[in-house]
């Protein structure tokens, strides 16, 4: 029988990022990011929305971190976003930088949260994207030297630190498609920036571990794709969403048939001597987000496809995305709790020595979330379907870990509603809504449901 509580030891979490909840763009020694310039262009987000302000999380934390507590949370995922630490070009470290996401960490800590660390989840510095950003191999320097400088403040306080968050989405969207910072389109032009992510991540983790050695987990965040349909199209996005990170960084190579499939397109020649073995670095603990799957089919189309977010992935034009069966959340991304189950095993069956986390689930509902006031004057969010959602994929992890998935945590995504990227502020992610207006916080009726799940270690029937 399936098991309806979950195991000892397993913890509970939510996650955000750094420039998404922020805000206090100018402050603190803060400098722009490529997110800042590429908001800040019109058209580039939906009614021109930046992260100016977003949750004002920079001043708000420790409301937020009381809010973590009452939740009854084991973890919370956040980012540290480089502009605030390394805001200048060779310039030294920020001080009143690190001592922002120390006051945080602290207070994270005092309350029995432990504190999951993304070091880089997409603000890189603008003055490294003048250099070339991601397709400047000496990026990946920077960021191992601006991780071991987060590393030497926030210590082993950290209880794991992962180095990227989901690559795919800085390399394929960035800079092979439009869709998100900095929004060069280059197709194919984008793998030197694959293979500098992948170097970065090796380096990174050596920076971090130069400072903390075992006493924090050290991971990386991957947005891996769960595919169905055509065999060889589900085989070839394995391949240029998948394997192209957790080859290098668990094995220590490339597969050859990614060189196969980018014949003519890619050269690879920006892959130097040792850069494998600076890669491939031990690590404690895999991170996976998830959120939707999609159904592929091959295709004989010739040209580099550029039209929807999934089909920048350079290399895939001849795979064709087909409309997916069943519901379908605010973002048009199908609701296939399953795929979770799928992936997990698929994961676990590939790479079996890694214990894995989920570090997003989550769901901008469709129809969006909207306050309604009590008769007491008290405020409200009523939220079935993301209620839905999540008993749907947490009944997924469970079952996963029932068949013997070794997964540690979850982190539903996200703790506030905030700064959706190219949708601004039009997409709803929270299990706390946030007023825009008064930067208020409204919890959800998912965040009364997850902190019963929490405290009964079940999912509420
Ligand atoms: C993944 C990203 O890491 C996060 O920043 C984003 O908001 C969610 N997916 C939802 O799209």
């Amino acid at each position: 029988m399936a098991s309806t509580t979950f195991p000892e030891g397993f913890r509970f979490g939510t996650a955000t990022a750094s420039y998404q909840i922020e805000g206090g763009a100018t402050e603190g020694g803060r400098t722009p990011s490529i997110w800042d310039t590429f908001s800040h262009t019109p058209g580039k987000t939906v009614n021109g929305d930046t992260g100016d302000v977003a949750c004002d999380s920079y001043h708000r934390w420790q409301e937020d971190v009381d809010l973590l507590a009452d939740l009854g949370v084991d973890s919370y995922r956040l980012s540290v976003a480089m502009p605030r630490v390394m805001p200048t070009d060779g310039g030294p470290v920020n001080e009143e930088g690190l001592d922002y996401y120390e006051r945080v960490v602290d207070a994270l800590l005092a309350k029995g949260i432990t504190p999951t660390v993304t070091l880089y989840h997409w603000d890189l510095p603008q003055y490294l994207e003048d250099k070339g950003g991601w397709l400047n191999r000496e990026t990946a320097y920077r960021l191992a030297d601006y991780a071991g400088a987060v590393a030497k403040r926030l210590g082993d306080r950290v209880e794991t630190y992962t180095t990227l968050n989901e690559p795919w989405c800085s390399a394929y969207l960035g800079y092979a498609g439009t869709e998100h910072a900095p929004g060069l389109g280059l197709g194919p032009g984008a793998f030197p920036a694959v293979h500098h992510l992948n170097l970065a991540h090796g380096l990174m983790a050596q920076a971090v571990r130069a400072e903390v050695g075992d006493a924090s987990q050290l991971s990386v965040t991957l947005n891996l794709q769960f595919n169905r349909g055509d065999a060889d199209a589900v085989h070839r996005l394995d391949l240029i969403g998948n394997r192209v990170w957790l080859d290098p960084m668990l094995r220590g190579y490339y597969p050859n048939e990614l060189f196969a499939i980018t014949r003519g397109i890619c050269d690879w020649s920006f892959v130097k001597d040792g850069d494998l073995e600076q890669i491939r670095q031990p690590l404690d603990v895999l991170g996976i987000n998830y959120y939707c799957t999609s159904l592929l089919a091959m295709s004989d189309r010739p040209q580099f496809p550029q039209s929807t977010a999934a089909s920048t992935a350079p290399g895939a034009s001849d795979v064709d995305w087909l409309p997916t069966p069943g519901d379908h959340t605010d973002m048009g991304w199908n609701i296939d709790p399953k795929g979770l189950y799928d992936l997990l095993m698929h994961v676990h069956n590939d790479y079996p020595e890694i214990p894995l986390m989920v570090t997003e689930n989550g769901t901008a509902a469709a129809g969006g979330d909207h306050v309604t006031v009590n008769p007491d004057g008290t405020k409200a969010v009523h939220d079935p379907k993301r209620i839905d959602y999540l008993r749907r994929h947490f009944e997924a992890a469970l079952r996963a870990i029932d068949d013997g998935v070794d997964l540690r945590v979850y982190f539903v995504w996200s703790m506030l509603d905030n700064f959706e990227w190219a949708f601004g502020y039009t997409k709803r992610f929270g299990i706390v809504y946030t007023d825009y207006e008064t930067l208020e916080r409204i919890p959800k009726d998912s965040y009364h449901w997850y902190r019963r799940l929490i405290a009964d270690r079940a999912i509420p029937q």
